[in-house]
Formats: structure tokens, sequence, C-alpha cells
């Protein structure tokens, strides 16, 4: 370990209390002008460490996302490589420069914000400091293209999992891939592959994750308030929560994409999966819809519907909404 991470995980384990420059300085054997230098550098990266004379250093907050406190919690054999940043404009976006520069599969971009945050059908995703969960997995799968949406597939139940696992309490899929809890979307997740045209195959994937975790101070922006929700209330005062979704996240995740030939997801997602029996419209990308009842969801992760006419059809992807009941 370098002096770096021995540092960073002695202001960890203090869980918010001072430590003395002294104690670091005794305990990794270096100097106080090394331990002061380390210090600054750690408020370069992400981190926010206050100085006090006499009492020493700490962290200010009980949940600040590093590599060391997500890889210490993961059990997966996939070699996951997380980066932790403290602002980006997107991790997907800056995820696939790392990829283009060298950066190998397993990969995982994380940032305490983002300032360009991006949703599907080039929607935007809000994403302020601090309160949510921003992360992007690099893959480099060899599939064909067509199993790209599976990783997202994979992605939307690895969350689901996690964060029930965390609260003990239900998430729900809306199809495609947005996670609900209590009737508002809390999770969205957004992949986006480069195919070799040579072997006509996947070269690299990059999915995208999206938790909003607590709700921002002063809430979310009146537009979103009725349709985003966060899995925690503001005052969740849980220690290292981030780190421990991410590490939850990726074990599930790799569990799905380490035995992709058994599809285990497919009975978490469709388990979870809220739209099945209900009224909905299919939304059209002129703004039209029609509307349709929700059967089932295929292997392929299709949506079956009925339309109005009577006749099923297979949705493959696209947006659908809840229809409201009509009052009798
Ligand atoms: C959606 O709900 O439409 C998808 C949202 C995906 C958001 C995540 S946050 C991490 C990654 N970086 C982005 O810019 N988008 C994804």
């Amino acid at each position: 370990m370098t002096l770096r991470e021995r540092i960073l995980e002695a202001l960890m384990e203090a869980k918010g209390n001072f430590v003395s420059g002294e104690k670091l300085a005794l305990r990794f054997g270096v100097s106080r002008a090394a331990v002061w230098k380390t210090v600054n550098a750690l408020r370069k990266e992400a981190y926010e460490v206050e100085a006090v004379p006499k009492k020493g250093y700490r962290l200010a907050s009980n949940d600040v996302l590093s590599p060391e406190g997500i890889l210490s919690q993961l059990k997966t054999v996939f070699p996951f490589r997380p980066v932790c940043r403290r602002v980006v404009t997107s991790t997907n976006t800056v995820l696939k420069e790392m990829a283009a520069a060298g950066a190998e599969e397993g990969t995982v971009l994380l940032a305490e914000e983002q300032t360009a945050g991006r949703g599907r059908l080039g929607r935007s995703f809000y994403s302020p400091f601090g309160s949510g969960l921003y992360m992007s997995i690099l893959l480099m799968p060899e599939q064909l293209p067509s199993k790209a949406a599976r990783l997202t597939t994979m992605a939307a139940c690895a969350a689901a999992l996690a964060i029930e696992e965390l609260t003990g309490r239900d998430v729900g899929i809306k199809w495609v891939n947005d996670l609900y809890m209590d009737g508002k979307k809390v999770c969205g997740i957004l992949t986006e592959a480069s195919m070799s045209l040579e072997s006509g195959r996947l070269e690299r994937a990059v999915v995208g994750i999206g938790v909003n975790l607590r709700e921002p101070e002063g809430g979310f922006p009146p537009e979103l308030r009725s349709i985003v929700g966060a899995v925690w209330g503001a005052d969740c005062g849980e220690t290292n929560l981030r780190n421990t979704l991410a590490a939850l996240i990726l074990d599930h995740f790799a569990d799905y994409y380490l035995n992709q030939e058994t599809d285990n997801c497919f009975l978490a997602y469709k388990q979870r999966s809220f739209l099945l029996g209900r009224e909905i419209n299919i939304l059209h990308p002129d703004g039209s819809h029609s509307p349709a009842t929700a059967l089932s969801v295929d292997r392929n992760y299709r949506l079956v519907v009925r339309l109005a006419d009577g006749r099923e059809a297979l949705l493959n992807s696209g947006e659908v909404s809840v229809r409201p009941q009509q009052p009798n």
C-alpha cells in the first residue's frame, strides 16, 4: 500500500473523528511533513480532509467514494479497477475516453458529481454533488451487438438486488430498465457500446448506473419532483454508504456477467417488473402514444403487449408509461 492509501484508510477507520498528524507519522514511519503533503494530495482528489491545529485530520464526510473503500468490500473474482473522481462531465463520457487511451476491462469510474450526466433517449441525468452514486463500468465482452441490451438488464437487476439488500425494501423495475421505489424512479442505466466492423462483435461497452441515494439539499428540481425519488431521505447518516452500494452492485453484476449462459437475471427481472398486467401507453418518438396492456416479458427482455385492436406485439426498446386509471 502507498502512503496515500494508508493515510486514507486510517482516516476512514476513524469514522469522522480526528487523527493526529503525529500518530499518523509514527504509525507509518514517516515525517509529519510527509503526512501533511499526502493530506494535501488527497484534498486535490475527491477528499474533504479537515485539518485543525492540535487535533489533527479528519474526513469531513463519512461517505467518501474511494477505490480502497470499494475494493475492501468486493467479493467477486472479476478484476474490477475502481477510479474515483470528484467531478466529471459524465462518467460514461470520461470512461469512453479512458478506454480509447488504453484503460482495461473492469475499469470502473465513479464520481461525486456529474456536470453533464446523460440519460437514455438523449435526456440529461440530474447528478448533484454527493447525493447519488454515479458509476460506469468498462467491459470488452466479445459478444454479438444484439446482446448489448442484456448488459443494461444485468446492471438494472444488480442495482435492484443491491439496494434491496441495503434497505430491506422492495425495488420495482419499469421496463426497460428503470428502478422504482414507492412510485418514484430512483435509478437509471445507460449502456453505450461500440462494435468492431471486422469481427461484427462488441468491441467495448460502457455500462453507466445512476442511483439517487439521498434527496439533494433543497430537494429535486421542481420539474423532476413528481417523477424522481431517492432511496433514502436527506438525513441518511450511514457511513461508507456509496462504497458499500458500489461493491454490492459490482458483485451482483459480475455474477450475472460471468454466468450469462444460465441467465439468472431473467427471474430477478421478471419478479420485479411492475408493469405486467397493467394498462400502459406506448410512447412514440413523435410525441404520440398508443394504449396497450403489458402482458409479459419474453426471454429476450422484450415487452409483450396487447394492442387496442387485440393483436399482440413485442417491444424491443423505447418508452412506456403507466396509464392512469379511468374513474368508473
Ligand atoms: C436514464 O435514466 O435514462 C439513464 C440514466 C443513466 C445515468 C448514469 S449516471 C452514471 C452514467 N453517466 C452518465 O452520464 N449516465 C450514466
